[in-house]
């Protein structure tokens, strides 16, 4: 055993495992970038497919190639008609709809044919088949969990207005289309964080891509990740008005809660992607009023009250993340609490594989150590002595 202890790095904090042209996050002056492109530049022009077409090839599709590779999304939508009957039973045990979509993909994997086949090609067409079911996955949850019949995907819709046309049978409006397709689209691709770390760390054994997604599902499922937007949705409920922002916000610091949807381990200035969804949230507030507009007006108080509390500390560097944001324009959308984070993980499978493949073309285990404290050498005593 060494004699002099190595520094550890709590919670690996600071440490970078590979290089990527993926994505970059600029934390302290509030920027995104997906292969160079600024994430407000993608959520203006650009759409959920054409992002993954970039985060799979590191370029902007040609007209004729975005039309293909659509056409192949379009094409892989439909999941196994059995897939019905595990959600089924997981539903009357009254799992999370997370662990049930943890247990679908799991399942599903079996179906693709090249699952074990793990060339660059073979690992995009798979991630590009497993993309284009999750959105199918997610409403077959949600619809089957609740005793409503599944509906079937639609080839001539778009990735995220046939989500919400398969959440609710009834084919979106544009702007509901287009808020849909922004949270698509935002939470795509994030750097080394907690849930790519997990699914490269399974995929670094050269386990499969299945696998490597069934690990960020379950990485991504904590509240401190991307669990965070539905403890931050049951906040604001639980705050109840923007009158009690100020008395709620004392109560939870003196008790040392955290804040749900504030603080990041990167960004220590805003989240660029929490200032484009506070900017929608306010058009979603004013359009749709309710329940949309009271969350709205409780999120922005409390934006208010926690970030001057937090100054007071001398933390300038917590402010809200994505989700903080994000239940407002959820809820306007009718996609109910227990699915934010599926929502979420059905876009980031993109960021996920798109990792996955990335770090296997230069493969190395990743296997660190820890610092073993324990005493050694102890003498075994029988169970009858001890
Ligand atoms: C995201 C998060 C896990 C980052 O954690 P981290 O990198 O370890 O945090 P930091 O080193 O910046 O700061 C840790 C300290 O800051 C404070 N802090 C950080 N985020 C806070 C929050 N949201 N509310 C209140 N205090 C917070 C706490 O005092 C914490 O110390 P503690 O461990 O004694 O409670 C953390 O900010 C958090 O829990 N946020 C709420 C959950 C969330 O929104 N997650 C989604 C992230 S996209």
């Amino acid at each position: 055993m060494s004699s002099s202890k190595p520094q550890i790095f709590k919670g690996l904090e600071g440490v970078y495992v590979s290089e990527t042209r993926l994505s970059y996050i600029d934390g302290l002056n509030s920027r995104l970038y997906y292969v160079g492109y600024r994430i407000e530049d993608l959520v203006a022009f650009s759409n959920y497919e054409e992002v993954a077409f970039l985060l799979y090839f590191y370029r902007l599709p040609k007209k004729e190639e975005f039309e293909l590779f659509r056409a192949l999304m379009r094409e892989a939508r439909e999941v196994p008609p059995d897939v019905a009957d595990i959600v089924k039973r997981m539903a009357l045990r009254n799992a999370h709809p997370m662990d049930i979509l943890r247990t679908c993909v799991s399942y599903i994997s079996m179906y693709d044919p090249e699952l074990y086949v793990g060339t660059r090609e073979a690992n995009i067409r798979k991630a590009v088949r497993l993309v284009s079911k999750m959105p199918t996955l997610v409403a077959l949850i949600y619809r089957v969990s609740r005793g409503l019949e599944p509906i079937e995907p639609r080839k001539d819709l778009g990735h995220a207005e046939n989500f919400l046309y398969m959440l609710h049978g009834k084919v979106p409006s544009e702007f509901e289309a287009k808020v849909m397709d922004t949270i698509f689209i935002l939470h795509a691709e994030h750097g080394m964080n907690a849930s790519s770390f997990a699914s490269l760390v399974t995929a670094s054994t050269l386990a499969d891509i299945y696998s490597a997604v069934v690990s960020g599902i379950s990485t991504l499922k904590g509240p401190l990740h991307g669990g965070a937007a539905e403890a931050a949705y049951y906040q604001f409920k639980e705050i109840g008005e923007p009158e009690r922002v100020e008395a709620w916000v004392q109560e939870a610091l003196k008790a040392r809660r955290r804040i749900m949807g504030m603080g990041h381990r990167v960004y220590k200035s805003y989240d660029p992607r929490a200032k484009i969804m506070k900017e929608l949230d306010g058009e979603i507030a004013s359009k749709y009023g309710g329940e949309p507009e009271k969350l709205y007006k409780i999120a922005i108080k409390l934006e208010e009250v926690a970030l001057k509390e937090f100054e007071a500390r001398g933390r300038t560097d917590i402010q809200p993340n994505i989700d903080y944001y994000t239940p407002i324009a959820y809820t306007a959308l009718k996609i109910p609490p227990e699915l934010f984070t599926l929502t979420f993980a059905a876009s980031r499978t993109v960021g996920w594989t798109a990792k996955v493949i990335e770090y296997v073309q230069d493969n190395r285990l990743i296997r660190p150590l820890d610092y073993y404290i324990g005493e050694l050498d102890k003498k075994y005593i029988p169970i009858t002595e001890r």
